[in-house]
């Protein structure tokens, strides 16, 4: 079970039971308050004898001394204060998660001598309390004990901060931004079967909840606007395509919007360039984009971000079929050029041309940020560390690393230039779908960039990054939700108000 996670925030609180988090600074030095959950010093005996230090994210769990209210206390340490960011509490907040084990209640002394506490550092504990304690386990009907006995479906969290007024108010941002960033790992990890391009625009129809004005456009609606790149992808499978419109208008209506463009490949066989078998059932996950962009919608919707703003989603499935596209193909984009598909498994390409244009087209934004689980190249290039940031914009490309730095969902900015982008030409069309052997993340960004005139453009490669990669302090599902904290991040800083 995916516990549900209940977190108040209170300037102070009388001892309570279940399980008591003290902090310690580098040296474990712990704040006076410490002494309330822990009056017998308990603490201070266990730190000479276990060799804890307070480093950053160290632990220390102890059985409360007879006379303490508490059943436990767990003392997290926080490393040296000048070396604190945004996230040393998120993974504060993922590592107390990770600690919880039975007890159903837990009381959060938020105090640690040198380090500055406010309102968004408490939220940001419990963002990273609420996103660590994301499961994706819907379809287990048996759990074993040793993967779900040390769990309990309902905790309750109370933090003690001074600065609670502001904590609770920063939290009520911080939950949007959970269930963003959770909504977006639930499209990633579902399985194709139950997440056709369908399925996917249902789940997008969900945020009309929040405000969000989403228009889904028809197999037949996108055939009469020529999106014949889209469409020679979708062909081979039958289900049918979809082109998600999602838009949020919490800015000034005259202002121009921003626009998020997302690949959202149901399942990506390959087609008729097949892929091979082996890992190929990852490609349930080559939504990772389409779900980030919609991840993002719900975040901007659920705190009524001062913006308007406009997702896009371009949702196929790539199969293998006596109608599918075949190598050679030649397909006519909602663009007017022409595109010979040498590589049926270039496919994400194909989808953005049709998505991007359309965007450009109908909305001229202030700028497109596009995300796609694009090539396996990007992990051969960043691992899973970085994704790939391709963008025309000098301006656009710092403030997107920037974002990454902040909230750790980082970004290495990769070249674009006209030689690169000549290893497209084609005899037979005006481009083709890949480039050579060589560059192919770089080939992949240079084709997208065909469709995007001058408006400022980035193109995220999250090939390495938006599923797979290693579990954190703050996911430990496959899906990872990359893209979406990143994204709110760039608009906080840059595009409200
Ligand atoms: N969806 C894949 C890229 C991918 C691979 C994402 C592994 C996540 C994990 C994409 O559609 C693809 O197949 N790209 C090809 C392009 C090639 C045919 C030029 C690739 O990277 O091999
Ligand atoms: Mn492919
Ligand atoms: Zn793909």
């Amino acid at each position: 079970m995916p516990s549900t996670v209940e977190i108040t925030f209170t300037r102070s609180a009388k001892p309570g039971d279940g399980l008591a988090v003290l902090l310690a600074a580098a040296g474990a030095e712990f704040a006076a308050a410490a002494e309330q959950a822990d009056p017998g010093k308990v603490i201070d005996k266990a730190v000479k004898v276990s060799g804890f230090s307070g480093k950053a994210l160290a632990t220390l769990d102890l059985i409360a001394p007879a006379g303490s209210t508490f059943d436990r206390i767990l003392a997290v340490g926080l490393g040296e204060a000048s070396a604190a960011n945004a996230q040393t509490w998120l993974k504060l907040g993922g590592t107390i998660q990770s600690q919880l084990r039975k007890t159903p209640k837990v009381t959060v002394y938020l105090d640690a001598p040198g380090f500055e506490i406010g309102g968004s550092e408490a939220a940001g504990v419990a963002l990273g309390i609420l996103l660590r304690a994301y499961r994706f386990d819907k379809y287990r009907t048996k759990k074993s004990d040793s993967e779900n006995g040390d769990e309990v479906e309902k905790v309750k969290v109370t933090i003690m901060t001074a600065a609670a007024t502001a904590a609770k108010k920063a939290f009520a941002e911080a939950e949007a931004v959970a269930s963003g960033v959770t909504f977006a790992r639930d499209l990633v990890n579902e399985p194709a079967n139950m997440l056709g391009p369908i399925e996917f625009a249902a789940r997008a129809k969900e945020l009309e909840a929040l405000g969000v004005t989403v228009e889904v456009l028809t197999e037949k609606e996108m055939k009469k606007l020529g999106m014949g790149a889209l469409l020679g992808v979708a062909q081979g499978s039958p289900r049918s395509p979809r082109l998600v419109v999602m838009r949020w208008n919490g800015g000034k209506p005259k202002d121009k919007p921003i626009a998020f463009v997302g690949k959202g490949v149901v399942f990506d066989s390959g087609g008729i360039s097949m892929k091979p078998a082996q890992g190929m059932e990852d490609m349930k996950g080559d939504m990772g984009g389409a779900a980030a962009v919609t991840g993002l919608m719900r975040v901007l919707a659920g705190r009524k971000a001062k913006v308007n703003a406009v997702g896009v989603i371009g949702l196929v499935e790539n199969m293998v079929d006596g109608n599918a596209q075949r190598p050679g193909d030649i397909v006519t984009s909602m663009s007017g050029q022409t595109i010979e598909v040498l590589n049926t498994d270039a496919e994400g390409r194909l989808v953005l041309a049709d998505a991007l244009w359309y965007v450009n087209d109908r909305f001229q934004p202030k700028f497109m940020v596009n995300l796609a689980t694009l090539t396996g190249a990007i992990m051969v290039a960043l691992g899973n560390q970085h994704a790939g940031l391709f963008s025309n914009s000098d301006e656009l490309a710092e403030r997107l690393t920037a974002a990454g730095i902040a909230t750790a969902e980082k970004l290495w900015r990769m070249p674009l230039g006209p030689e690169y982008d000549k290893l497209i030409d084609s005899k037979n069309a005006d481009m083709k779908n890949i480039g050579g052997r060589q560059g192919g993340a770089i080939t992949a960004a240079q084709f997208l960039q065909r469709f995007v005139k001058d408006t400022p453009w980035a193109h995220l490669d999250i090939a390495g990054t938006a599923m797979g990669s290693p579990s954190s302090e703050i996911n430990q599902s496959w899906g990872s939700g990359f893209g979406v904290r990143l994204l709110d991040q760039l608009v906080r800083d840059h595009y409200e108000g």
